[in-house]
């Protein structure tokens, strides 16, 4: 792959990068996406599973299913993307990772500065005194109950009409505005608020980059549109970059 005139020049000067990324990143370890053939959203419908009344009327159910999700997301491993961008995090002045994933993957392949919108399905709390509970064991498919008060556990992800985590949005979106060079990758750039922020980053100046095997809503709103999976563009991305700054 050839990367633009633009791009390496971009490359060269940038001083403060962001990425933001969605289920794609983690399509080449095996985690299914969402919205593609083969999705979750074909096999279970989430929404009707990842909201806080389904939740409240089924516990076990909706637990059974995250704990399912879970098994999946530790019987994979990272792939070339996510360790390609753990590697750009020391090649750059500043280097924000923003993500919609909530399977820890980017964390398993060492990237440090991660920002997780979403939540992360490694982390549950109790309902009632917030105590979370990490470290679950899979083979429990009830529900878990807190051992300081009794409340049910849920995990700590964003379910559909919850807010996002508070901190977590408004500092990816100063993220955005104080980047130069904003990748967005893996993401079908449907689900807001997320989906705003290299829309946010173009609006201040940054040179935003889409990195996705097809184009989205968002591509022609953006720079430039590397096409292809993210795990080979990153890999070649990331010696791009060691050539151009080391
Ligand atoms: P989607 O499933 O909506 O989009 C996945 C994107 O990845 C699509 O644009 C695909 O074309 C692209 N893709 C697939 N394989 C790829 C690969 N190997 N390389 C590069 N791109 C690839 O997933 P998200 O955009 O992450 O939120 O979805 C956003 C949010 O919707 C999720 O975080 C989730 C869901 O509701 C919550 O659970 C709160
Ligand atoms: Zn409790």
């Amino acid at each position: 792959m050839q990367f633009s005139e633009n791009l390496i020049k971009k490359i060269k000067s940038a001083q403060n990068v962001s990425v933001l990324t969605g289920a794609g990143v983690s399509a080449e370890s095996g985690v299914p996406t969402f919205r593609d053939p083969g999705g979750i959203w074909e096999k279970f419908r989430p929404e009707e599973l990842a909201n806080f009344n389904a939740f409240i009327s089924d516990p076990d159910f909706v637990w059974g299913w995250y704990q399912h999700r879970r098994e999946i997301m530790r019987e994979v491993t990272p792939n070339h993307g996510h360790l390609a961008l753990a590697e750009m995090e020391s090649l750059f002045n500043e280097f924000n990772l923003i993500t919609q994933n909530i399977d820890n993957l980017h964390k398993r392949a060492g990237s440090k500065n991660i920002t997780e919108l979403h939540g992360n399905i490694e982390r549950n709390y109790c309902l009632k005194c917030r105590t979370f509970y990490n470290d679950i064991d899979v083979s429990e498919k009830k529900v878990l109950k807190c051992e300081k008060c009794g409340g049910i556990i849920r995990p700590d992800v964003v379910w559909f009409g919850e807010m996002l985590p508070e901190k977590a949005l408004s500092h990816a979106e100063n993220c955005a505005k104080r980047s130069d060079l904003f990748f967005s990758i893996g993401t079908s750039a449907e689900v807001y608020p997320a989906a705003l922020l290299p829309l946010i980053a173009k609006r201040s100046g940054a040179y935003v980059v889409e990195i996705n095997i097809k184009p989205t809503v968002m591509s022609m709103d953006l720079d430039e549109v590397l096409t292809g999976k993210s795990g080979e563009i990153l890999n070649l991305l990331l010696n791009k970059i060691k050539e151009i700054r080391n």
